[in-house]
């Protein structure tokens, strides 16, 4: 993406609409309502909210406003910025760590990007009609236990992916995202009040809302902690570098809420849809990352005009997938553009083969290579955990300590129109609040 001249948004609604499309993905959906499930509802749901208004709105202010000053991609916008304020360039590690995080997201987000695919072709085909628990979980158990069919829709869901980077036209994505997002939005509306027909929603609702603090655990915290920088595409240099295509007249905390706003609601929405089966239907809550995979359909199956919304919604949900896949392909295309002779082209689909070969691993985890290779942990597991309870929030903390601590204090607070008692609250949270959060969180989960 090395422009001759380093262009901006041409609207700041543009600029939301891909923070927006970058954001809300699989994670709200796919991996929010299973980290709920696995870690036994509200008390992890309270202190994943806790983590996204207090670490997670002051580090992806910190990260735009980062990329806005530096004008660069995260890598050299980090080191000219630490220079300029007489800082080590060591600093430019953060944008490093961040593109080693995309590849590694990328590999596994990509595999369940093939599920959605899968699970679009099978609303089509009515395979859901009718369905029983058993039977949409055999359809499940099928698909897992396939690695030809798994590779399939992987191969299928990362061609798609290089093919939008590679034509370099993301940005013809933008007046997509502005229908599509809405139309997902209602979608799950419909599904929260299928929930509400099933008479178990109650039920949902404690389960996500009322909780049971002694569930709480050092690991539950760092995994909410995590979810909350997966979801908002945190530490991984992306919203740095969306930040640096931004005016100077963009408000950025205001545009930080509506992002927060926008991708908690969609998290919260997809849970009210989802427990509500799962209750209804004597399913477990931690099932793991099948979890909405053999709840949804379910509805699908058994709702008047099911199979269209199923359609639907399958579509749609890869399309969100397909919107943050590129959002993480951009930054290793990049980084191979920048450093190698290759053509944008040539960059993206080398970084899309190297991605697809080790999504390859991590789907064998489902089947042939389910065994632990390191920490307990099968290949998919272990880069789900590495990068978002390590590698996330170390590089947000690093953003967010460089701008509160590192940048001319003054110059920040204007920069984010704060003065008075707001400023006041902007420095508690970023040089205090956030960094310790995250801290004690990473020493708290250490020792067990
Ligand atoms: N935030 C996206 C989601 O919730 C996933 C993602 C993570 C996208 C990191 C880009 C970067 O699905
Ligand atoms: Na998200």
């Amino acid at each position: 993406m090395s422009k001759l001249v380093h262009a901006q948004w041409s609207s700041k609604m543009t600029f939301v609409l891909a923070a927006a499309g970058s954001a809300v993905g699989l994670g709200n959906i796919w991996r929010f309502s299973y980290m709920v499930g696995d870690s036994g509802g509200a008390a992890f749901v309270l202190v994943y909210l806790a983590c996204v208004a207090v670490v997670g709105l002051p580090i992806l202010v910190a990260e735009w406003l980062i990329g806005r000053r530096g004008q660069k991609n995260p890598i050299n916008a980090m080191a000219e910025l630490a220079k300029a304020n007489g800082q080590p360039k060591a600093w430019a590690l953060i944008g490093v760590s961040g593109v080693l995080a995309a590849f590694l997201i990328l590999s596994f987000y990509s595999v369940i990007g093939g599920w959605s695919l899968s699970y679009t072709l099978n609303s089509v085909t009515g395979t859901f009609t009718g369905q029983d628990a058993d039977g949409v979980g055999a359809i499940f158990t099928g698909l897992l236990g396939s690695p030809g069919l798994l590779l399939l829709w992987h191969t299928a869901f990362m061609a798609l992916v290089v093919w939008i980077v590679a034509r370099g036209v993301t940005k013809g994505l933008e007046g997509a995202v502005r229908t599509m997002m809405p139309a997902l939005v209602v979608l799950l509306v419909v599904l929260v009040g299928y929930g509400m027909t099933t008479g178990h929603f109650g039920e949902a609702l404690a389960f996500m809302f009322r909780p049971d603090w002694s569930a709480l655990t050092g690991g539950v915290v760092l995994a909410a902690m995590g979810q909350a920088f997966f979801t908002l595409s945190l530490g991984m240099g992306i919203m740095m570098a969306y930040g640096s295509y931004l005016g100077e007249d963009v408000n950025l905390l205001g545009t930080a809420r509506t992002v927060i706003i926008l991708d908690t609601t969609i998290a919260l929405l997809a849970g009210l849809a989802i427990f509500p089966i799962v209750f209804a239907n004597g399913l477990s809550a931690g099932e793991g990352p099948g979890l909405i995979f053999v709840t949804l359909p379910l509805a699908f199956g058994n709702m008047t005009g099911g199979m269209l919304l199923g359609l639907m919604f399958f579509l749609l949900l890869t399309f969100a997938a397909l919107t943050s896949a590129i959002s993480l392909l951009e930054p290793v295309v990049e980084f191979v553009e920048e450093r190698t002779p290759l053509t944008r082209v040539m960059a993206a689909l080398v970084s899309a083969v190297a991605v697809w070969l080790l999504g390859i691993a991590a789907l064998m985890s489902f089947n042939v290579w389910p065994e632990p290779v390191m920490f307990g942990l099968n290949v998919f597991d272990l880069l789900d955990t590495f990068t978002s309870k390590i590698l996330l929030p170390l590089t947000g903390l690093g953003a967010i300590v460089f701008v509160a601590w590192c940048l001319d204090r003054r110059s920040v607070a204007a920069e984010l129109n704060l003065s008075g008692s707001t400023e006041q609250l902007w420095q508690l949270v970023a040089r205090y609040l956030a960094p310790l959060g995250v801290i004690l969180v990473f020493v708290n989960s250490l020792l067990g």
